[in-house]
């Protein structure tokens, strides 16, 4: 039996997939193992939204093929940068076998006997089958109790600094009826949480809406979260929201809904109009904060999270500000901040990347000293609160302490002195939060 060691870098989509292929290449007899130095073969998921992500798969290259051991396993390559990169891989490093693109990962198993049958350098980067069979095996699951399912896959928006439209392709969304059905499925195994996966998850327009008007009151994508509430399973989170396509019937649907969760992630990248323009990102700060108004009058109260990229070309002190200010006004539960970093065939690759490291490193602090602030202030406001935790997995460092996450996304971690507290995994319980730091909240079972 071969033994395959699978590491994943990047987004949840990266995730979803290497589930898929893990699950994939199990029934198919290989054995999937976390000791990469006992592997047969090694497969790298990788991502290339950033330089650094990139760079990261080069070195760990690297370090195998340098390695003193007697086993020489084959390495592949899938996801984002395999799917941009294809057969120039190999000439830029070496050390690998055989390269598998973004939609060719239900094809692993096909790779991988090409190669041992002595097809050297062997590449995939065909089209996914529309017919492919997606189960993921419990095995092979992120989490026993969470589970992901794309409805979107690609991206059709080509924000002038991301890669994702040239690595993943143009937007296509699963049909509502096949999503459905796993959602069900899922149900049935006992998952607990459901994360609806895509770049941007609420521009979902299946085929059969094709020709439709756009926006009649309900889009395809609050239709479809107000079908998956109907099913009954206990929590739909979503994940990532585009700005412009974030219209007010999905805040009308998460207030009507208890089982839609109570988190929105709506990366908005600048607090500035003019660097927003030179990203051709489609809105405006003006149409960001009417949607954040929306989410913030409901009746619930709606973790807002978003992303920053700081230092993109042009962007001046004052732009910067603008950005801080931003920050100031919308509070938000978390932000993720990113030094911009440019892209080989990106439209803002042709820009200069005149904002100097120094100064992305300078902007990059700031932003997160102020942001870490708005953090600390959110999480300080659970203290004394009773919250609902999906409790997901015992603590690495402390077998007394357990955690999950909350309707809002926050991560809990709580002690028990449950006599079986594994009875507890899967379980939405009552905690009382006692306290918080900075990213996590604690408390005890209520
Ligand atoms: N440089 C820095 N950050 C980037 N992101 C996407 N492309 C780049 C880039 N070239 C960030 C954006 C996006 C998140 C997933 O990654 O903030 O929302
Ligand atoms: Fe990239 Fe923009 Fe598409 Fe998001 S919406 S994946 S940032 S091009």
């Amino acid at each position: 039996m071969k033994k395959v060691y699978l590491e994943t870098f990047g987004c949840q989509m990266n995730v979803s997939d290497s589930e898929r292929a893990a699950s994939s290449l199990e029934s198919e007899g290989y054995e999937i193992i976390s000791d990469e130095n006992s592997a047969d073969i090694v497969l790298f998921n990788t991502c290339s939204v950033r330089e650094k992500a990139e760079h990261k798969l080069y070195s760990k290259v690297g370090k195998i093929r340098s390695a003193q051991n007697l086993k020489k396993p084959l390495i592949g390559v899938l996801g984002c940068v395999a799917q941009l990169e294809g057969e120039t891989l190999f000439q830029k490093n070496q050390g690998i076998d055989f390269v598998l693109g973004t939609r060719a990962v239900g094809r692993i198993s096909n790779a991988i006997k090409n190669v041992l049958s002595g097809h050297q350098q062997f590449v995939d980067l065909g089209e996914r089958e529309d017919d492919h069979d997606w189960t993921v095996s419990e095995t092979q699951r992120n989490s026993p109790y969470v589970g992901f399912v794309p409805i979107i896959e690609g991206c059709n928006k080509f924000c002038t600094y991301c890669i994702v439209p040239f690595s993943r392709g143009r937007e296509k969304s699963l049909s509502a009826v096949q999503i459905i059905q796993q959602v069900i499925d899922l149900r049935r195994k006992g998952i607990k949480e459901v994360h609806l996966i895509g770049q941007n998850v609420n521009s979902y327009r299946p085929k059969s809406e094709a020709g439709l008007e756009k926006f009649k009151g309900a889009t395809a994508f609050s239709r479809l979260l107000r079908a998956i509430a109907a099913t009954g399973l206990e929590r739909i989170k979503f994940t990532t929201s585009f700005p412009r396509d974030f219209h007010t019937d999905i805040v009308d649907a998460i207030n009507e809904n208890d089982n839609l969760c109570n988190w929105v992630h709506l990366p908005v990248q600048s607090g500035s109009n003019d660097v927003l323009r030179a990203m051709r990102r489609g809105h405006t700060i003006e149409s960001y904060l009417e949607k954040i108004d929306k989410i913030r009058s409901s009746p619930r109260t709606i973790s807002l999270t978003t992303d920053f990229i700081v230092g993109f070309p042009n962007e001046t002190e004052w732009d910067f500000q603008e950005t801080l200010k931003l920050v100031e006004y919308c509070q938000f539960d978390s932000s993720y901040v990113f030094k911009y970093s440019p892209r080989p065939g990106t439209p803002a690759f042709q820009m200069i990347d005149n904002v100097s490291e120094k100064e992305k490193a300078k902007r990059f602090l700031e932003f997160e000293k102020i942001q870490k602030i708005y953090q600390q202030i959110t999480l300080q406001s659970y203290v004394n609160k009773t919250v609902d935790v999906l409790v997901e997995k015992f603590s690495s460092k402390n077998p007394r302490q357990l955690s999950g996450h909350t309707t809002c996304h926050k991560v809990v971690n709580f002690e028990s002195n449950f006599e079986s507290n594994k009875e507890l995994l899967g379980k939405i319980i009552k905690i009382k939060v006692t306290k918080s730091k900075s990213n996590t909240l604690y408390g005890n079972i209520l």
